[in-house]
């Protein structure tokens, strides 16, 4: 099946996936074993404009088309999740300079970020505030013509190689709501108080950065501020919004990625004198794992063209398009190492690395529970 993309989705597929098929395939075990960013990848995503993807031209972007993006980020999940969260993050730490963001703020940050000079980073998760986004401790009082902000954020991807980061801080030092207490500032690396704490060790996603940030008595200029005092949760809200269908795209990925191949090792590999394609219980866990990604692709295709289109409830295709796509993930992912049986728990296959990547996709930009409350809230509210 084929969702109707244009011919500029097709041709920026297509390039992907060449691009990933030759380049990033061939690097993806090694970046899982070393852990190490792939600096390479990302150089060459800058080059190919893979990272201008998500910005419109007059920012110095190739698309801004939602869609677009996801049909990026599948393919190169397809070869390696690390590197697709180098476009991913690019988008997520942009999106609320685009959203939000004033015209001279758009003008100075957006361009380097497209053109992949510079790195962004999105910074809202603490310590205690997880699930609980509205709990943050982090802290930004206005002096005059700046806010010096203190406190940390965890979790951050891509925190310790970002350029530009968009941090969430309490504005409202004695108000509990957290709609009206917090707001978003573009905080850039080299400002003096901006820390780079551990980097976290993972069970996926090895080659992508998840840091620790802190801010001590950093001083951030009011004019850094993205829209008005109090504004940042919704914006949050409204970001994630944006950028879960990318999660989905992620899972997705790597779904289709594992489906080929747990497919062609179930051609080639034979026993009781026949290829294991040929027993009815491989062929019905393949056809299982196609049936769900097509699912994934549907929910998936559907909500960023929600998003194209403007349309209302964004929220809730959102959170279903992610929610499905990633348990579909683990368990196309868990299906493939089964079909690869003893190989599939090996390093020397990519199935284990693809299951341990997936694990993710449950988990972060909202867990899969929030995912539920968020959709939950939205259909059983009373309509018409
Ligand atoms: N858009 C706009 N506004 C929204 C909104 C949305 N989608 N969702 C909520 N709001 C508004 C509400 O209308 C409300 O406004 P009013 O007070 O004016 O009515 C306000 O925000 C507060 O909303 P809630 O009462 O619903 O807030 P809550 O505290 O119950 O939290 C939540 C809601 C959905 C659980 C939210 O906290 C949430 O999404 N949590 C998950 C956080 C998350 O996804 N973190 C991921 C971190 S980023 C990451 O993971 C990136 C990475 O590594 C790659």
């Amino acid at each position: 099946m084929d969702f109707a993309l244009n011919d500029e989705q097709r041709e920026i597929r297509e390039m992907v996936h060449d691009i990933c098929l030759e380049r990033v395939e061939p690097r993806a075990a090694e970046i899982d074993e070393s852990g190490e960013f792939p600096w390479d990848i990302k150089e060459l995503f800058a080059k190919h404009d893979i990272l201008a993807i998500p910005f419109t031209p007059e920012y110095g972007g190739v698309s801004g088309s939602a869609l677009t993006l996801i049909v990026a980020v599948e393919e190169i999940s397809k070869f390696c999740v690390t590197s697709s969260l180098i476009l991913s993050v690019q988008s997520l730490g942009s999106l609320p300079i685009w959203l939000a963001g004033s015209e001279d703020q758009k003008r100075k940050y957006l361009p380097p970020l497209a053109r992949g000079e510079q790195m962004a980073a999105f910074a809202l998760t603490e310590s205690g505030s997880g699930s609980d986004a509205g709990g943050m401790r982090t802290r930004a009082i206005r002096r005059g013509e700046t806010y010096v902000m203190n406190g940390s954020k965890t979790f951050i991807t891509g925190g310790s190689v970002a350029d530009t980061i968009v941090v969430f801080a309490r504005t409202d030092q004695d108000g509990d709501a957290p709609a009206r207490d917090i707001s978003a500032f573009i905080v850039e690396k080299t400002m003096p108080g901006f820390k780079v704490g551990k980097l976290e060790k993972k069970m996926g996603i090895r080659g992508s950065p998840t840091a620790q940030l802190f801010f001590e008595d950093l001083a951030v200029p009011v004019a850094n501020r993205l829209g008005n005092e109090g504004d940042g949760f919704k914006l949050a809200m409204r970001v994630l919004d944006h950028s879960r269908p990318g999660i989905a795209a992620q899972a997705l990925g790597i779904a289709e990625g594992a489906f080929a191949l747990a497919r062609r090792y179930a051609r080639d590999r034979r026993q009781f004198g026949k290829p294991i394609i040929e027993f009815q219980g491989i062929q019905f866990m393949l056809a299982d794992m196609a049936t769900q990604i097509e699912a994934a692709r549907a929910l998936t295709y559907a909500a960023a063209d929600a998003l194209d289109r403007h349309l209302p409830d964004i929220n809730l295709s959102s959170a279903m398009a992610k929610v499905f796509a990633s348990d579909a993930a683990m368990r196309v992912t868990t299906d493939a190492v089964q079909i690869l049986g003893g190989y599939g728990y090996l390093r020397d296959f990519p199935a284990e690395r693809m299951m341990r990547d997936a694990k993710i996709t449950q988990i972060y930009e909202g867990t899969n529970e929030i995912q539920r409350l968020v959709i939950a809230r939205e259909v059983l509210k009373e309509k018409g």
